[in-house]
């Protein structure tokens, strides 16, 4: 296969409504789940899963709650990034024991900086992560508010904002996805038009996960594009100051 470059799979990739009925390699699939894995994301905190769907069954079921929409109902295989905020005790843990694994490699160690390093994992991600109550999120705006008049502060504390945290680098991973299916010249539909309630039940997944997306991949169809690519023209989007 002719390598491309990014440019050229970020052009080449297209929303496939209609994928064709040839079938596709799974483990080059799985691979462009890993590439999906690479994403930058917040505090490396990697709080995402990714389902990829093969069985016979669970496309059939997966496909019904996205309602059956063409690009679902063509797609030979799916996958569905979830954001899993739910799961930040163990991932923070999982981050503390590369970090001291890191700090272990050092030849030359630096007590104070690997201190800090700790204290940001150990103080500063359970104040962001844990669940917080009403009262306890409304004091912390306040305070940001306070805080804020004098000097720069981070504002995004809320119960809100929290789910933004993970469907924001659950999208980038996503993103990465879609683009590496392109390189190797596979196509794919992202779709927000599902039951997200059915799709956490057919895959086991409890309340707290959210699901990001779900995307159809498959190979496209000649009547696959709906139109070319319609985008405002740059001067409309970018502002250089
Ligand atoms: C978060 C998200 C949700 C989307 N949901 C759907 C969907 O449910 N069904 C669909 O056919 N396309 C869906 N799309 C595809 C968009 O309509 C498409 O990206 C847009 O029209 C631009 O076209 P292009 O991707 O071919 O450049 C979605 C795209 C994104 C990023």
């Amino acid at each position: 296969m002719k390598k491309v470059s990014v440019t050229e799979a970020i052009r080449y990739r297209r929303s496939v409504r209609v994928q064709s009925e040839t079938p596709i390699d799974s483990s080059l699939v799985k691979g462009c789940i890993a590439n999906a894995t690479l994403a930058p994301n917040s505090s490396n905190m990697q709080l995402w899963e990714f389902y990829h769907i093969t069985g016979e069954e669970t496309k059939k079921a997966i496909k019904a709650a996205c309602f059956n929409q063409p690009a679902a109902r063509t797609a030979q295989q799916l996958v569905i990034p979830v954001v899993r905020m739910d799961l930040w005790k163990q991932r923070l843990q999982a981050l503390k024991e590369d970090l001291i694994t890191g700090f272990e490699k050092t030849k030359k160690r630096d007590p104070e900086k690997e201190a800090k390093a700790m204290a940001y994992l150990d103080d500063e991600m359970p104040e962001i992560y844990q669940k917080k109550s009403w009262w306890k999120t409304f004091s912390l705006q306040r305070k940001v508010r306070q805080q804020g008049k004098t000097k720069a502060v981070y504002r995004e504390v809320g119960a809100c904002d929290l789910r933004i945290i993970g469907q924001r680098s659950t999208a980038l991973a996503a993103q990465n996805f879609m683009i590496s299916m392109a390189e190797v010249g596979y196509d794919t539909c992202p779709m927000e038009g599902y039951d997200s309630v059915r799709i956490k039940a057919i895959l086991g997944l409890p309340d707290t996960a959210e699901i990001n997306m779900v995307i159809g991949c498959g190979i496209r169809a000649e009547n696959g594009i709906y139109g070319d690519q319609f985008r405002l023209p740059l001067e409309a989007v970018y502002f250089e100051k």
